[in-house]
This record gives structure tokens, sequence and C-alpha cells, in this order.
């Protein structure tokens, strides 16, 4: 490796590790985490070193994509047992905490009628002891509220068991990432740090600008036995630059999935930021190397995995100068606060948008808008569609909403007026609850609750009632989980017969037969209000 300067190549990819398990949400809250060690983690290892060849087989059928089975073949047995017993010895803790908020739920639900409250706090077991408040809802149902930013500053928030892991990826064949833990293997290396290190930003400005490679190597403390893999992840080699926009009106661009691109000549706003890196695919795509130098606002329509992506995230935060996320039911144990959480890893700037509240940005606003369903119908409020309005046209991004009560929409409308572009998931299947919020679960939930309460959006009916409503001149829709540098998130492979697909078919047909522009996104796509005009 030359001793000048050096970029970090386009194609370096960056995997969030918790215990070597792709990093989300609820593994990084202190109050979820250790519900999906002790429930989730600690089971599927224990099942595969048992039975390997159970997971082999379901991995290679396509219908239990998504499903709790491993990727790996027999020969990494040895590896899992060993990161099984690592678990157990290093995150004990955990476990134990796990296994006392749900001793202390069913203390709850068996014992508490109505009357005080004050009498069980002795009970309660003692590692939850002064980290939660017991309480009543109207109804006297009982529960534990959380007192997050405590837990943040305890035992029980690891960061030691944060890492990163870098490789360099050529193509789209990104395994599901949610049941299989990462494993050291070659081309590929492991950064032993908690998210919120300052030279992980030092590290991913380095695609843009260049650093001499002798002071990364030494601000990593790289060890000759990592030299070599190191060295691949740079090149004395320029990236082309991205263009800011100059011109008078609003350029969108679509990024893949739920994340979009606004820009005026002065302000740029990014919406659920999940990037592919720059590989030759033949899928046309924006990468990082089409973002602006810095992100006014970058914002967060909810807390799943594929909207709130912390790989890209972590890589955008040294250019992100304000981060706006939905607001919580902060403390509750299906609805942990985003806020504190980014904060927690090293976000700065971040702050909370709450339904109809506004935003005032350069040349226009950022209004919270309702998001409905879509969370199993779990009180949770980490959620919100945002209305983008800048020189003097708007834009809803509804990501995942589901128009389950049209009158909403009548309201909303009410309030804002026309819109003149609304982007809109339409995944309306959905998986059940238990695909992603099982491992909160203190009691079991009969199959046929957990097969009713799932993660669908909307169906076309419901699309088509919610852009009439609204009076939209534009419809596109997005957030499918349909590119391919996406599968490791969704598991999502459709066909033509899927139902998002059939439903989304005939949104678009429909609006076209209202001649309004509309199209199912996937890939890239570039949006202006004159091109939307011209099309109309
Ligand atoms: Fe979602
Ligand atoms: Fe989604």
């Amino acid at each position: 490796m030359n001793t000048g300067k050096v970029y970090l190549k386009q194609n370096v990819l960056m995997q969030p590790l918790f215990n070597q398990w792709y990093a989300w949400s609820n593994l990084i809250s202190p109050v979820t985490a250790p519900m999906y060690i002790a429930n989730l983690h600690l089971k599927v290892m224990q099942s595969f070193v048992s039975t390997p060849q159970v997971h082999m087989s379901a991995v290679k059928n396509p219908a239990m994509l998504g499903g709790p089975f491993m990727n790996y073949d027999a020969s990494r047995v040895p590896d899992i047992k060993d990161l099984l017993d690592r678990t157990i010895k290093t995150q004990g803790h955990l476990i134990k905490f796990a296994e006392a908020v749900q001793s202390l739920d069913k203390m709850l639900s068996a014992e508490a009628d109505g009357a005080s409250l004050e009498p069980f706090y002795p009970r309660v077991p003692d590692i939850l002891r002064g980290y939660v408040e017991l309480v009543y809802d109207l109804n006297n149902h009982p529960s534990m509220r959380f007192i997050e930013n405590l837990l943040y500053k305890s035992p029980y928030y690891c960061e030691s068991s944060q890492s990163v892991a870098l490789s360099l990826v050529t193509d789209d064949s990104r395994p599901f990432v949610f049941s299989t833990p990462w494993l050291a293997g070659e081309g590929w290396l492991q950064l032993n740090m908690p998210f919120k290190d300052e030279r992980l930003d030092y590290l991913f400005k380095m695609r843009a600008t260049p650093q001499p490679y002798e002071e990364v190597r030494e601000l990593f403390q790289i060890g000759p036995e990592d030299e070599e893999t190191f060295a691949t992840f740079f090149t004395d080699e320029a990236p082309k630059t991205a263009e800011r926009y100059t011109g008078d009106s609003v350029r969108i661009r679509y990024f893949g999935h739920a994340c979009i691109l606004f820009e005026t000549k002065d302000v740029s706003i990014l919406i659920d930021p999940v990037i592919s890196y720059r590989y030759d695919n033949g899928i046309d795509r924006y990468t990082f190397s089409e973002l602006p130098e810095t992100i006014d606002y970058v914002l967060i329509t909810h807390n799943h995995q594929d909207h709130a992506m912390f790989e890209t995230l972590i890589q955008l935060r040294h250019k992100i100068k304000n981060l706006v996320v939905p607001r919580s039911n902060s403390g509750s144990l299906m609805d942990p606060s985003l806020r504190v959480l980014l904060q927690n890893i090293g976000f700065k700037n971040v702050r909370e948008i709450d339904e109809m509240e506004t935003i005032e940005v350069a040349d226009g606003s950022i209004l919270g808008l309702p998001f409905l369903g879509e969370h199993a119908d779990l009180n949770i409020r980490t959620k919100m569609a945002h209305l983008v309005q800048l020189k003097g046209k708007s834009v809803l991004c509804a990501a995942d909403s589901n128009n389950i009560e049209p009158r909403l929409y009548e309201h909303i409308h009410d309030a804002v007026g026309d819109v003149d572009t609304v982007f809109i998931g339409m995944e309306c299947d959905g998986a059940p609850m238990s695909w992603l919020y099982g491992p909160l679960l203190t009691k079991p939930l009969v199959r046929k609750m957990d097969q009713s309460r799932r993660f669908d959006g909307s169906n076309c009916e419901k699309a088509i009632d919610l852009v009439t409503k609204l009076h939209a001149r534009a419809v596109y829709v997005y957030a499918m989980g349909q590119e391919p540098w996406l599968t490791f998130l969704t598991s999502i492979k459709y066909t033509p017969e899927s139902r998002p697909i059939v439903e989304s078919d005939k949104l678009v047909e429909y609006c076209r037969s209202q001649n309004l522009p509309s199209e199912r996104l996937f890939g890239c796509k570039e949006l202006s209000f004159a091109s939307q005009a011209a099309m109309a």
C-alpha cells in the first residue's frame, strides 16, 4: 500500500454487530436487548448446535426465508458453540434481566388487582429494582415502565458487546442477517469499538476526503495480522463526487426502498436512509457518492430494521446536521425511545417530531403526520409519516402507513389541504407479530391471534382512498423491499402473483386511468415537479 493519501473504497461494507448479531434498534436498547438475547439468540444457537441439519435444510427452502434458521453448515457448529458459551458467560446479567422482566410481569398480572402498587416494590426482582416504575392504566392493568436513560448508564447497556465488521462487497447476495450471527471469515475485519466511537466518522469521511494511510492504520491500531485485509479497503483513486443541486425547483431522488433525497439549492432532506454500496451489478442505483457533502435533515419514519438502519446511519453520521425521529412511548418494552438510543450511539442534534408538529426548514417545512397500523396493533408511537413541503409543493412519505381508518385522511386533508405527491408503501401481507416482537412477549400468543396481527401496509383499496382524500397529483409506490440489496434485511422475494405486487399494480393502473403520473419504484429514479407536470 502506498504511503500517500487514500480514500475508503465505495464498496467497503460495514456491519454493526452486537454480540456478533446484526445490530438493530432492539439489540441496542438496554430495555429490549436482554429479551432478544434470552428469547431468541440463545434458542437459535442452541438449536443449531444440537441439530445443524434442520437449519441447513430450512435455509435451502425459499418458504422458510426469514425464519429462525442459521445460514451455516455443520462445520460452524464449534464456532457457534463458542459464541453460545461466551454469550452465557459475558451476558449472564442480561439473561437474568430478561428472566426478571418475565417474573415481574407474571407477578403483576397475577396479583396487582387495582390496589396500590407500592407494596410490590420490595418484591421486584433485585436486578430490576430502581430501574422500573410500576404503573396501572386507567383500567387497572398493571405494567412496568423502564427508566431508559438510567439503564443506558447501567451494566445492562453493553457497549463492550458492540463492534463493526468491515469487508469488500461485490454483489447483492448478502444472506439474511437476523437469524444468523456474524462469524469471522476471510476478507473480513472486526473492529471492537462502540458505535459512538468517533474513529468511525473519520473512516467514513474518507469515502470523499483522503487521509494518509499510515495515519488511518495507526488510528485503528491495526496489527500485522490484519494489515493485509485492512489495506484492501483503501484506494488512491478519487471517487466521482456528487454535484450539488443548483436548480430553482426541487429534485427528488429515490435511492431504493423507502429512502428518498429531497434537494433544493438551499436544503437537503433524506428520509429513511438505506444506501447501497457501489459495485457493478447491472441494476442502476444511487450510492453513498450521490449524497451531498452534508445533509441538513435526516428523517426516520419508524423503528423497523429497513427504515431505522444503523449500517447506513452510522456511515452518514458525520454529514447529518439534524436527525428527526418520531416521538416514542419512552419507557415501554415494546416502544423504547429511538431518540435516546441514537444519542447514546453518538448522534448529535437528534430531535423528536410529534403528530401535526412542524419543523421549519429553508424553502419550506417538515410536518409529522399520523402513521396508523403496521405494528401488530401494539401501542407503539415511534412511527410518523412526513409531509415535506418545499418551494410551495408538498410530498407525503407515508412509508408503511396502513389506511385502516380512512377518516384520518379526511381530517388531514382538512388541516393541510391537497398533497402534490404521495409515496406509499404497499407491503400488504406483512409478517405476523411474533416475527419481530416475539422475543418481547412475556406470555405466549396463540397462533390465530399472532397471524391476525401483522406488519401490513395498505392494499389497493386503502391506498386509493388515501390518494383520493388527499387529492394527490402523482402517486409512487415505494418501500416494497424489492431491491436485491435489501433482501438481507427484509427476506422479501416477490413473484408476479404476490399480493403486494398485484395490489400495487392495480393502484398504479387506477392512478394512470385518472391521468396521474404513477409507478412502482425500483432501483433508482429522479423526479422533479417540472417533470411530473409534463407527464400529467
Ligand atoms: Fe415497517
Ligand atoms: Fe418497511
